[in-house]
């Protein structure tokens, strides 16, 4: 889905100018003009680091999720309905799902013919689908997730079954475990949820609870609205037994934060924590762009945690302030601001570790001007040297660099610039991108515009060179 400045969904717009002059059709020199040109959308968005993640041909508004999944016998059974538009005349377009038996695929309520090859499930439509035309496409499906795993770089993600429900925790590429859809970042639509579970056990996902949870013959369905646009991998139906704190920050942001009953002593300290946080960096990174905050901590140890969207998911351990920070930090760094090719990861990672040191700045426990020269300390045959953050690689995407140097890279930003401008920067790009996606030229061309200096040779040693700065 793509926004405009105002957060106004251009979709809707565009329906209304159904004659508005396509900026982004593909010329077609052997069509003549009017005659349609169906073809089949890519098997991939267009990344070349990740070629098959997320599907090239249309562009999605919204996914209406349910979700109905057992603990006991690990079977899940969902039905997917997913509201696009074609950026193409189009003759069959490529849905990302990793495992499930497919029932049954319709597009516009009609029958659709659909074949798998790997992660990719090809649906043709029984009519072909003009160049920016609407469709609503529907997939049946069911069977045992199967969590992705990635032992060199990535660990278990996706949807990760536990004994008493499931983590699902899906960067970058892990929501096809869950659910058919465009699995990239470039593509970012609203979420409906439905999720029903054995009565006695919670639902969570983002965004806010819609009504009650409703109850029928031993089962319990959650229902859950995110209506501001997100990420594939920042959706989560994670489910299982949970005590629960809600409320509002002192600020005002309503809030929800559950913890599996292995941790219920950290519930307090979650919900007070978030709350705290989400209200700092308020004033910090401009308004909170989601309706509602929180965090939840399950017992699964992932070796990570999740910035998922309203959110945030902690894998098995008690966070402490700092990684809260850092996670709620990504709320606009990554959530609402999101990347259009992994390779930029350093704008959700290092923003978010400089984050954890303007916290720490913030609290009075260190300055980030005291961590910045801790790591630049660092010996020239630290392997953070010879990783250029500002091109996170594919098969090592998380890398230490992509964060410390990441972060690092703002600081040296911070007192070129000075911390006027600094801090006016951040709240200049958060608020010309809000629910939009960035890249790093952007970052850089807005930091000079607003700092009035070059700056290239500054972000040249700090982002893409493979050798300490000096
Ligand atoms: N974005 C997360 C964080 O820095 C890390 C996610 C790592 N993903 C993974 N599959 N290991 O908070
Ligand atoms: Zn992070």
């Amino acid at each position: 889905m793509r926004f405009d400045r105002r957060g106004v969904a251009l979709l809707a717009t565009l329906s209304l100018l159904a004659c508005a002059p396509a900026d982004d059709r593909p010329a077609h020199a052997d069509n003549p003009p009017g005659v349609a040109d169906y073809r089949p959308g890519a098997a991939g968005i267009g990344d070349p680091d990740f070629p098959k993640d997320g599907n090239g041909g249309y562009d999605v508004s919204h996914y209406d999720l349910a979700v109905d999944y057992t603990p006991k016998t690990k079977q899940l059974a969902g039905q997917t309905t997913i509201e696009a538009a074609a950026t193409q005349d189009l003759s069959s377009f490529n849905l990302d799902l990793a495992g499930y038996t497919v029932r049954q695929v319709t597009v516009n309520n009609a029958e659709a013919t659909f074949k798998r090859a790997g992660d990719e499930l090809t649906v043709t439509p029984a009519k072909p689908l003009g160049d920016r035309s609407r469709f609503t496409v529907k997939v049946d499906y069911a069977g045992q997730p199967e969590a992705a795993q990635d032992n060199e770089n990535l660990g278990t993600y996706g949807f990760i079954p536990t004994p008493d429900g499931a983590f699902v925790a899906s960067e970058p590429n892990g929501s096809k475990t869950w659910f058919p859809n465009n699995d990239h970042p470039a593509d970012k639509a609203t979420f409906d949820f439905a999720i029903t579970v054995p009565a006695g056990l919670t639902a969570l996902a983002n965004g806010e609870l819609q009504g009650q949870p409703t109850t029928a013959e031993g089962k319990t369905t959650y229902r859950w609205r995110e209506l501001h646009p997100m990420a594939t991998y920042l959706a989560t139906a994670t489910l299982g037994k949970f005590d629960l704190r809600q409320g509002q920050t002192p600020g005002g942001i309503p809030e929800v934060a559950a913890v599996d009953p292995k941790f219920k002593n950290g519930l307090d300290k979650l919900y007070k924590v978030s709350g705290e946080v989400t209200d700092y960096w308020s004033t910090v990174f401009g308004p909170y762009p989601f309706s509602s905050t929180g965090g939840i901590v399950d017992d699964y140890a992932a070796g990570y945690a999740l910035e998922n969207q309203t959110k945030p998911l902690y894998g098995g351990f008690e966070p402490d302030e700092v990684i809260m920070a850092h996670e709620l930090a990504h709320q606009w760094f990554g959530d609402s601001l999101t990347i259009k090719r992994w390779k930029d990861l350093w704008l959700n990672e290092g923003f978010a570790t400089y984050a954890e040191w303007l916290w720490q700045e913030h609290k009075g426990t260190k300055t980030a001007d005291a961590i910045f020269n801790e790591f630049h300390a660092r010996p020239a045959s630290d392997p953070i040297w010879a990783y250029p953050p500002g091109r996170a690689k594919p098969t090592d995407l998380f890398n230490a660099s992509v964060y410390t140097r990441g972060g690092m890279t703002l600081h040296a930003l911070r007192k070129e610039i000075g911390d006027e401008t600094f801090f006016r920067l951040l709240k200049t790009w958060t608020a010309e991108h809000r629910y939009g996606h960035v890249t790093t030229e952007e970052f850089i061309d807005l930091a000079e515009q607003l700092s009035g200096k070059n700056l290239r040779t500054l972000f040249d040693a700090w982002l893409f060179q493979p050798h300490r700065p000096a």
